[in-house]
């Protein structure tokens, strides 16, 4: 099965999808993922990279899509991918098209994650990420034992540079101007959008998710 997990930040693609690897076994490709990690490496592409991420911009159409086409590539034989955060623009959209009937596959299911800004605003500002094993907590809805320290491998725990106050709100601009416009973009389309309710309990939501999906 190949997915979109579509969403404004912070509406949960990253939980709801790590889960659903576990649950499936349905490998996940999250370009904001790659991004950090070139930012962290300090390659070229992380270097160029950073400045659109830490203003809350997006990063430039044909590089997020050059790096799908590599991820793509990379998976060979292997079935079914899940794509988290990308497409985020009707170009990307209009790219990972082509690039995919290139290689004669399709979308099957287009999952978007309906949360109200309220509640991004609080989990975002809420957000600790483990600097040693990347495992996500959130101090008002999935608080770790000890604020600064990760309860499974005792790395620190930090606020994503994106995550500030300011940068959300650029983040959310962005969302709504450049993404919000793929739902009707897919809603016209032949994949099947499914608008999944993403407020509230995590394992609830995860129980939709994978009835939608026929994955058990
Ligand atoms: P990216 O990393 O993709 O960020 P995002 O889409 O803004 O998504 P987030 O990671 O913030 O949110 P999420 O939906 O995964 O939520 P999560 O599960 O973590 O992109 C970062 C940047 O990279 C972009 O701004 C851009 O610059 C660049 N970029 C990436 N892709 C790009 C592209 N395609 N084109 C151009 N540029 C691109 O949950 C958030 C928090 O909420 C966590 O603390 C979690 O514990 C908590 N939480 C989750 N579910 C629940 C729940 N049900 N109830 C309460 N809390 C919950």
């Amino acid at each position: 099965m190949n997915i979109v997990l579509l969403g404004p930040p912070g509406a949960g693609k990253g939980t709801q999808g790590d889960r659903l690897v576990e649950r499936c076994g349905i490998p996940k490709y999250a370009t904001g993922d790659i991004l950090r990690e070139a930012v962290r490496a300090g390659t070229p592409l992380g270097l160029e990279a950073r400045k659109f991420m830490d203003a809350g911009e997006l990063v430039a159409d044909e590089v997020v899509l050059g790096l799908i086409r590599d991820v793509l590539a990379a998976q060979g034989d292997r079935e079914g991918f899940m794509l988290d955060g990308f497409p985020r623009t009707v170009a990307q959209a209009e790219g990972l098209q082509a690039l995919l009937s290139d290689n004669g596959l399709e979308l099957d299911a287009i999952i978007y994650f309906d949360v109200a800004e309220e509640e991004l605003i609080r989990r975002l500002a809420g957000r600790r990420v483990c600097a040693g094993c990347g495992a996500v907590y959130n101090v008002h809805f999935d608080p770790p034992a000890n604020e600064a320290v990760c309860d499974k491998c005792e790395g620190q725990l930090q606020i994503r540079d994106d995550d500030r106050e300011e940068t959300v709100r650029n983040r959310l601009r962005v969302y709504r101007e450049s993404t919000a416009p793929l739902l009707d973009w897919y809603e016209s389309s032949a994949t099947t959008l499914h608008k999944l309710a993403a407020a509230g309990d995590v394992d609830a939501i995860q129980a939709d998710l994978a009835r939608v999906l026929d994955c058990s």
